[in-house]
């Protein structure tokens, strides 16, 4: 199975930006972790991040036939993008969305994403895990695995 970990805008600046919010870890620690994960999982992962919104649809408009399913972090497009929405319900790959903060528990503008209403689920709020959690959820939604309703 091959999943897409998609991590948007300001996110290469992981590391340095706001560590009382996001953390030490920079965005390769990040993708490290998911590597040594997915081959735990025995799944493969590809990693990419962009600061544009159109990069970002491009690439998700590629999955389409390459992966099984998709882990995006969107960044401030969570709260913003319709055309990153309209995307992910183009491909028709499920999507789990993920926040390294609690996006609930911050300023009311981030308490909005579009994006979930097109994902599978949103993990938010454990810093790295949760991006580990996210591709945990990510390798159950294989073909073979069944798509989890509730
Ligand atoms: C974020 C939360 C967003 O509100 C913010 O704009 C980010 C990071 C997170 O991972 O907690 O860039 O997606």
């Amino acid at each position: 199975m091959k999943i897409l970990v998609i991590h948007g805008p300001n996110l290469n600046m992981l590391g340095k930006r706001e560590p009382d919010i996001y953390g030490t870890a920079t965005l390769d620690d990040i993708n490290k972790r998911l590597s040594s994960l997915a081959a735990e999982l025995g799944v493969e992962v590809a990693c990419f991040q962009s600061n544009h919104e159109g990069e970002l649809v491009q690439k998700i408009q590629e999955a389409m036939g390459a992966y099984e399913a998709i882990v995006i972090n969107p960044g401030a497009y969570t709260h913003t993008s319709v055309a990153l929405r309209d995307a992910i319900s183009s491909t028709g790959i499920p999507v789990v969305e993920t926040h390294l903060s609690n996006i609930y528990k911050r300023e009311e503008f981030r308490k909005h994403s579009y994006i979930s209403g097109v994902s599978v689920g949103q993990i938010s709020g454990f810093g790295v895990d949760s991006y580990l959690l996210a591709l945990r959820a990510a390798s159950g939604l294989g073909k073979d695995s069944g798509r989890k309703k509730c």
